[in-house]
């Protein structure tokens, strides 16, 4: 078994995610990097990490999900962290509630939510077993303030943030679970709107919140780090939002 702390940090081969795992390999923790499609971003990630290696897995599906975990155990023997990072969503404006089908409401669910339960329901026993495990979600502000790239992109955000809690109650004093909800963060997430759209999104935030910036991946990943060493926190749902939330 690995002496090193052991974590797997899901959607990690970009943005938030990937800041998370090199800021945690910084650290000496030894990282499984995953995404489901971008295979060659991941494996070039973990290759710059020291001790770190890539899992394609898509967390909506309950047997890649568990068999990412298992994948985690065989590689490095134990687990002590797990980042639920990642996410998708459709950006449907709030009052085309047409747009929000069904099938978007049940893909976003998939990934956002079930990915989440899947991976902790997997994970538990050896988060149990490490002595100090813990999980952090990466949740969104939009599942703290009616926000965000979509209706149901929003509530499965809520979602998480209640997970989160339900979940912290659940499993302590073993595993501790915590969730940040970070504001705009400029990632490649925003690839996916119209860059018009996308440009704008970001200068009116960096004109408003009280930081008067955009956030970074790094930003984001210095909380989730901070909190995979706050060892008296556990269900608390962290906003990295420079201040976005204090907004009328
Ligand atoms: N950027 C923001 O403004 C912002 C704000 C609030 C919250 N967030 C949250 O932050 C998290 C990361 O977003 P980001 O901004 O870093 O976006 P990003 O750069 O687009 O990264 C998303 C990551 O998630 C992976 N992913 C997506 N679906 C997956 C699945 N089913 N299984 C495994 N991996 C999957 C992606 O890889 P593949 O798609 O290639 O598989 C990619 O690695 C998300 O949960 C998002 O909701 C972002």
């Amino acid at each position: 078994m690995s002496e090193a702390r052991v974590a797997l940090v899901t959607g990690s081969s970009s943005g938030i995610g990937a800041a998370v795992a090199r800021l945690l390999a910084a650290d000496g923790v030894r990282v499984v990097v995953n995404s489901a499609r971008s295979v060659d971003a991941g494996r070039a990630l973990a290759a710059e990490l020291p001790g770190a290696v890539y899992v394609q897995a898509d967390v909506s599906d309950e047997t890649q999900a568990t068999r990412l975990v298992e994948r985690t155990i065989e590689e490095f023997g134990r687990l002590d962290i797990l980042v639920n990072n990642a996410g998708t969503t459709r950006f449907i404006p709030h009052d085309d509630l047409a747009a929000a089908s069904p099938d978007v409401w049940r893909d976003l669910f998939d990934v956002n939510v079930m990915g989440v339960w899947h991976t902790i329901t997997a994970a538990v026993p050896h988060l149990k077993a490490s002595g100090s495990g813990c999980v952090v979600n990466v949740s969104s502000q939009a599942g703290v303030r009616p926000g965000g790239s979509s209706i149901p992109y929003a509530v499965s955000k809520a979602a998480v943030n209640h997970m989160t809690r339900l979940l912290a109650k659940t499993l302590g004093p073993e595993v501790r679970v915590n969730a940040v909800a970070p504001g705009l963060i400029d990632t490649p997430w925003y690839d996916g709107l119209d860059p018009v759209a996308a440009e704008g999104a970001k200068s009116h935030v960096a004109g408003v919140v009280p930081l008067r910036r955009v956030g970074t991946a790094d930003d984001v990943a210095r909380a989730v780090v901070d909190l995979t060493t706050a060892a008296y926190m556990t269900g608390e749902v962290l906003l990295v939002d420079g201040g976005g939330h204090l907004l009328g």
